[in-house]
């Protein structure tokens, strides 16, 4: 008989937390019991999974007793105030926050990228950073045939990356600007609805922000490169779900487009989506609700004089493969 889990979602009502729910439904995870965890808000409250009603309950420090594999996307905070519970209850958390990211005896896994590490960890593995996660599943396969040297990164990142609250805003916010009706910015520092912000979470003493940090710390981490060298520019765009970004990759091997094409077209997690000449290029609408990262504009970088620069543009859904996707992916290899 095969064995089944005992599964706790922390943060079962938020925009991850929603989707890690339907993602262990979709991928016919073996759930024995599924326990739903959120705010005293929220108890009470019924979400359907296979077919049966589960009852959310209020998250305490006795709600990992018998519970396997824990699954966290409830902000760094409550990851940080319930490790201790988690851990010692004997169970595993798989954590969406940065909280423990960086930490050594955590080992940042993205499945298609570094599987092997996650036998290092002592009951907490971290989920990475969303825009690196999307990066990575196309940039790996390119680094492990080329060696990648250096990545100059934009982005382009949808509400969802600030929760449920962040797609609310840009939705009610479109329809008040539609209506010249007044605005008031909360989940953004400014106005998202017909323009863009270039921040995302907070700044830094030399002028990057943390999210744009994260992009060079975590692929150091997960790609075992501490050398790496990356500078990222992030940018919060009003699309609802899915991340874009334009990556200028350089390797230390000569890589021309169609090598990079041939190589990601064999790669897991990836969809190549390169026929300019048809329109077709990835893009957030099209990304969203698919498991693969869309990757294509495949092309040499010009400015330099030799073949060491490809340029490229992806696109992925920040709630599945930026998170809930990947977090389940994590509780697979386990
Ligand atoms: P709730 O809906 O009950 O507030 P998002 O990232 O989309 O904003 O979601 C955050 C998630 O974290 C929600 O599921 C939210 O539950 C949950 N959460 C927030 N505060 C707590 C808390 N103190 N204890 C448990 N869960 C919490």
């Amino acid at each position: 008989m095969s064995k089944s889990f005992c599964v706790a979602v922390a943060g079962a009502t938020g925009a991850v937390g929603v989707e890690m729910v339907k993602t262990l439904e979709k991928r016919n995870f073996p759930v024995g019991k599924l326990k739903l965890l959120a705010s005293a808000r929220s108890a009470g409250k019924t979400v359907k999974f296979h077919g049966e009603d589960v009852v959310i309950e209020e998250m305490t420090e006795n709600s990992f007793k018998g519970v396997d594999i824990a699954l966290f996307s409830a902000g760094g905070d409550i990851s940080r105030a319930y490790r201790q519970a988690v851990v010692s209850s004997g169970a595993v958390m798989i954590d969406n926050s940065s909280a423990f990211r960086m930490d050594a005896d955590v080992p940042l896994i993205v499945p298609e990228v570094n599987p092997e590490d996650v036998k290092l960890h002592h009951g907490v593995i971290a989920n990475p950073n969303c825009t690196t996660a999307i990066m990575l599943v196309a940039v790996a396969p390119l680094h492990r045939a080329k060696g990648l040297k250096r990545a100059v990164v934009s982005t382009y990142q949808a509400a969802s990356g600030a929760g449920a609250k962040g797609m609310q805003e840009l939705i009610d916010q479109t329809r008040q600007v539609l209506n010249n009706e007044p605005i008031s910015p909360k989940a953004f520092a400014h106005r998202i609805a017909f323009s863009l912000i270039p921040h995302i979470d907070s700044f830094t003493d030399n002028g990057y922000t943390k999210e744009e940090l994260k992009m060079l710390n975590e692929s150091r981490k997960m790609l075992h490169l501490p050398e790496l060298l990356l500078s990222c520019t992030s940018v919060r765009i009003p699309a609802l779900r899915a991340h874009s970004e334009a990556l200028n990759l350089e390797f230390s091997d000569e890589i021309t487009p169609e090598e990079a094409r041939a190589i990601l077209a064999k790669a897991p997690g990836v969809t190549l989506c390169d026929d300019p000449a048809n329109n077709l290029y990835p893009m957030p609408v099209d990304a969203t609700e698919k498991y693969d990262v869309l990757v294509g504009r495949i092309r040499q970088d010009i400015s330099r004089r030799d073949k060491r620069g490809l340029d490229l543009f992806v696109s992925g859904d920040q709630l599945l493969k930026g998170a809930a996707l990947n977090a389940v992916q994590i509780a697979e290899l386990l």
